[in-house]
């Protein structure tokens, strides 16, 4: 199979930005000519699917029972771009046995071709499953915002990933900022935080400014890259896209295959 690239986003806080991230970067990407997939890993309320204003009548979880292939659930978003929608089944994508496991795997690669990267929309905080899919994909994405307690609580996440799942790689974003010399001034507050205490470097990927068409396109359901081309955030968001296709991709880890069967290899492993 084709190697798909997987990006996990993920923050300690909730609330920070990571739905409204994972739209529309996927977005941006799908701009930029990447065929895009989001996997939205979150079991809370505020959607992908709800934040696009898309109607999702299955999820995974009649993938994983039979009811339905991966082609009858995905649905389509703006751009082309494509979303798997969330169910509570996620809870149990880390305890699939080998049928459920080779029957996924068998039902993405009827996508050959057409995903080259998938984007995983965690929920906030270090649970189980988050750490599954953070340590499975090949880039972690880690959104704070200038908020004290969005810093501390993605210190505290990224403590947990090192520590206890030796994971080393971070990309940090900083969203809502009021421009970029507070966005590297945030980053480097955690940077220098994480290297003091535990050893581990952080990649500095960019930042978002507070922009009022975030919460506009919000409530339009939309795509704010989508709705408002022209806005500080889209320009924001386009240069993290193209950023993140420039970056060379660690052979190591993270194509498809080996995503889903990390998340299921590993997941006897794990302990909190
Ligand atoms: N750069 C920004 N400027 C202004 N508002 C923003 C910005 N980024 C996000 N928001 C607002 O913050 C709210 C939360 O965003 P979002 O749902 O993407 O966060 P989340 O991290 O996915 O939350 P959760 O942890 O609940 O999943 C949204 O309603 C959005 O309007
Ligand atoms: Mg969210």
């Amino acid at each position: 199979m084709k190697n798909i690239r997987t990006i996990a986003i993920t923050s300690g806080k909730g609330g920070v930005g990571k739905t409204n991230l994972a739209a529309n970067l996927a977005v941006a990407l799908q701009q930029l000519g990447e065929k895009v997939l989001i996997f939205d890993a979150d079991l809370g309320l505020s959607n992908v699917d709800v934040l696009l204003g898309l109607v999702t009548p299955f999820n995974i979880q009649h993938v994983l029972n039979g009811k339905k292939n991966l082609r009858e659930v995905i649905v389509e978003g703006p751009q082309g771009i494509k979303i798997l929608p969330a169910s509570s089944g996620i809870q149990e994508i880390t305890q699939l046995d080998e049928f459920q496991r080779l029957k996924l795997l068998e039902e993405f690669e009827t996508f050959q071709g057409e995903i080259d990267t998938l984007i995983i929309d965690t929920g906030a905080g270090i649970s189980h499953n988050v750490a599954f899919f953070c340590i499975s994909a090949q880039t972690i994405i880690v959104v704070i915002s200038p908020e004290p307690t969005a810093l501390t609580d993605g210190y505290a996440l990224i403590k947990v990933l090192f520590t206890q799942y030796q994971e080393k790689d971070f990309k940090i974003l900083v969203n809502s900022v009021q421009d970029a010399s507070e966005g590297l001034k945030v980053f480097k507050r955690l940077a220098v935080a994480t290297e003091k205490y535990l050893q581990v470097s952080l990649d500095y990927l960019g930042f978002i400014s507070k922009d009022d068409s975030i919460p506009k396109a919000v409530r339009a359901q939309k795509s704010f890259l989508d709705i408002y081309p022209e806005s500080v955030a889209s320009k924001n968001i386009l240069s993290l896209a193209a950023k993140l296709k420039e970056d060379a991709i660690s052979p190591l880890k993270g194509s498809l295959q080996l995503f889903l069967g990390n998340m299921i290899g590993e997941a006897n492993d794990v302990r909190l």
